[in-house]
Formats: structure tokens, C-alpha cells, sequence
């Protein structure tokens, strides 16, 4: 009732008053949404964005168990074999990695010939995994391929192994990010020293 009365000169200050209340109020809501989104991006940019792959490295490789047998009248070579590989896998990731089943496959000419499992697991963060996978070749296979001989007769083998890790980072138990990294290596086996060369390994990792 008073105020209502009141001159104009007193009744303008408390309507400023409340006006400079309202401007304020709308000053620290929009800051709270840029700080919200500063905050939203940042997340993103050191978690999302941030997600590694598992770093794969062939740590070596060898022959066991090779037993040649040559049949010169029906040109056919007899092979069995077990390459054996030791890898280690590193997540330099902030959390863990869960990676699916997968298996290591040996090939040869474009054929798979042997195949090792390698069975789901989870690597630490920050934490390096060693595996090592042995892959018998499957000798019935081999052996039906009409250029193993010729192979075995110049001496060298020409094989390839191959491996996926598919998994994924789950980062703040928010955001899952799928990774997956891959080897694959070109191996010769000789015969003469029954050694294998594996130093062409390539490494294929995508996001
Ligand atoms: C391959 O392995 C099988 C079973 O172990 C054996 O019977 C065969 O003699 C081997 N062949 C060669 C060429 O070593
Ligand atoms: C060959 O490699 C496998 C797998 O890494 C390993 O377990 C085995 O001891 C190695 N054998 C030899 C003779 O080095
Ligand atoms: C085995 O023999 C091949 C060719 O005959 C040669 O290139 C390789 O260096 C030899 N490996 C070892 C360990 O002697």
C-alpha cells in the first residue's frame, strides 16, 4: 500500500533493483552452461577422443615339432609343424580392456591351415598382457595343396599368421569405445636350418 503511493522516484529503485537481480541470475546461468559444456568437452576430449587401441608386438616366434616327409613318385611333401609366437599386448588405456575370443590363423597361399584360440580376457589399464599361442598346422590340409611340394623341394615355406584383438574400453563406465588391433606377419620356414624368418609384420589399428 505504501509503495503503491509512494513518488515514482521511489518506486523505480526497487523495480532497478529486481531488473539488475534478473540480469544477474540470467549472467550465472548462461556461465553454468558454458562451464557445463567447457566440462562436457573436456570429458570428451581426455576420454572419448582419447580411447587407444591395444598395441600388439611380436615378440618372437619359433618352430617346433617339424616333421618332413617327401614322396618323390607322387610329388607330394608330408608336412606337420607348430609355429609358436609370443606377443604381448598393451592397453595404454586409462581403464581396462575387455577383448573377445578370438584365434591366431596361420595361412598359407591364401588358405587357412591352422588356427589357435585365444580366449576373452581383460587387460589393466596401463598394464601389458603376454600370450603366448602355438598353432599346429593342419597337415591333411597342407598336403592338398599341389604347391606345398614344390615349396618343400626349394627349401622355403611361405606362410602368414594373423591375429585380431577386438574389445572394448568402457571409460567412466559411460562411454564404450570399441577397439581393435591386428598383426599379421609374413613367415618363411627353411627347412635346411628348420628356423623360421618372421620380420615382416605388419600392424593394422583402428579406433
Ligand atoms: C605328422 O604327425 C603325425 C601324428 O603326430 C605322425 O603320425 C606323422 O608321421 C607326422 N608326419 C611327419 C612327416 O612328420
Ligand atoms: C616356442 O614358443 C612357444 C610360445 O611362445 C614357447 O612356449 C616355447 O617354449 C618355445 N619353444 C622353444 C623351443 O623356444
Ligand atoms: C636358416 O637358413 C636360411 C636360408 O637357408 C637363412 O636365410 C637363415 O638366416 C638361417 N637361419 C639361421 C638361424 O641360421
Amino acid at each position: 500500500m505504501e509503495e503503491a503511493s509512494s513518488p515514482p522516484m521511489t518506486d523505480e529503485q526497487p523495480k532497478e533493483g529486481k531488473w539488475r537481480n534478473k540480469r544477474r541470475n540470467i549472467c550465472i546461468a548462461v556461465l553454468a552452461v558454458v562451464v557445463i559444456l567447457f566440462l562436457v568437452i573436456l570429458i570428451l576430449a581426455l576420454t572419448v577422443f582419447k580411447a587407444k587401441r591395444p598395441v600388439i608386438t611380436v615378440k618372437s616366434m619359433n618352430l617346433t615339432d617339424l616333421g618332413v616327409s617327401v614322396d618323390m613318385a607322387r610329388m607330394r611333401a608330408l608336412l606337420n609343424m607348430t609355429v609358436g609366437a609370443d606377443l604381448s599386448v598393451r592397453n595404454p588405456n586409462v581403464a581396462g580392456v575387455k577383448y573377445k575370443d578370438s584365434s591366431a590363423l596361420l595361412g598359407y597361399r591364401g588358405e587357412t591351415i591352422g588356427d589357435a584360440p585365444i580366449p576373452a580376457g581383460r587387460i589393466s589399464a596401463y598394464s601389458t598382457e603376454d600370450m603366448n599361442i602355438a598353432v599346429a598346422v593342419m597337415a591333411d590340409r597342407l598336403m592338398s595343396n599341389p604347391r606345398v611340394f614344390a615349396d618343400v623341394m626349394a627349401g622355403v615355406l611361405p606362410l602368414t599368421a594373423n591375429t585380431k584383438i577386438s574389445g572394448k574400453v568402457s571409460l567412466l563406465s559411460v562411454f564404450i569405445i570399441h577397439v581393435t588391433s591386428a598383426v599379421s606377419c609374413d613367415i618363411n620356414v627353411f627347412f635346411s636350418n628348420r628356423t623360421i624368418d618372421y620380420h615382416q609384420c605388419t600392424y593394422d589399428t583402428k579406433l
